[in-house]
């Protein structure tokens, strides 16, 4: 397990739209393992896999003590809207408010590719749709009213 090096703001992949993980192999079990320890490493809240430099379909949250991981998640209703502060660790030292829906339901797979259904709100549904852009090349950036720099450490994804 390894922590692996974020991909920062200004690098091609950010802006790509990742590709669907096919089957789940040895090699995504390690990017899993790798994303987790790389997100707890950096006190993270979310990491998407381009982040890390993998342009697929993955992503993990810190959610609680629960470790979250979905594969090929897909956004399949949403409902109300919630705004609040975000940050991302690909773009470090700036936050903005996004608007964002309330809660989500997403579907995709789990570390084992059977599907899975996650129900969100709050914190863990901003943190999913975050994460969820990242695999369609879109950062908080491009959806925040106002960025400006920050003074202390937030939370990020
Ligand atoms: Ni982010």
């Amino acid at each position: 397990v390894a922590v692996l090096p974020i991909v920062k703001e200004g690098a091609a992949i950010l802006r790509q739209r990742a590709k669907p993980v096919e089957r789940v192999t040895k090699r995504i079990e390690k990017l899993v393992a790798d994303m987790f320890e790389t997100m707890h490493k950096v006190d993270g809240v979310g990491l998407a896999a381009p982040q890390v430099g993998a342009p697929l379909r993955v992503i993990v949250i810190a959610d609680g003590e629960r470790p979250l991981v979905l594969l090929n998640p897909e956004i399949v209703s949403s409902g109300g809207q919630e705004t609040d502060l975000e940050g991302c660790l690909s773009i470090p030292g700036r936050i903005g408010y996004v608007t964002r829906a309330a809660e989500v339901v997403v579907r995709g797979a789990d570390r084992r590719g059977k599907p899975a259904e996650i129900k969100g709100t709050g914190r863990l549904a901003r943190a999913l749709q975050h994460e969820i852009d990242h695999l369609d090349g879109i950062l908080f950036l491009d959806r925040a009213d106002e960025v400006w720099e920050r003074k202390e450490a937030e939370e990020q994804a």
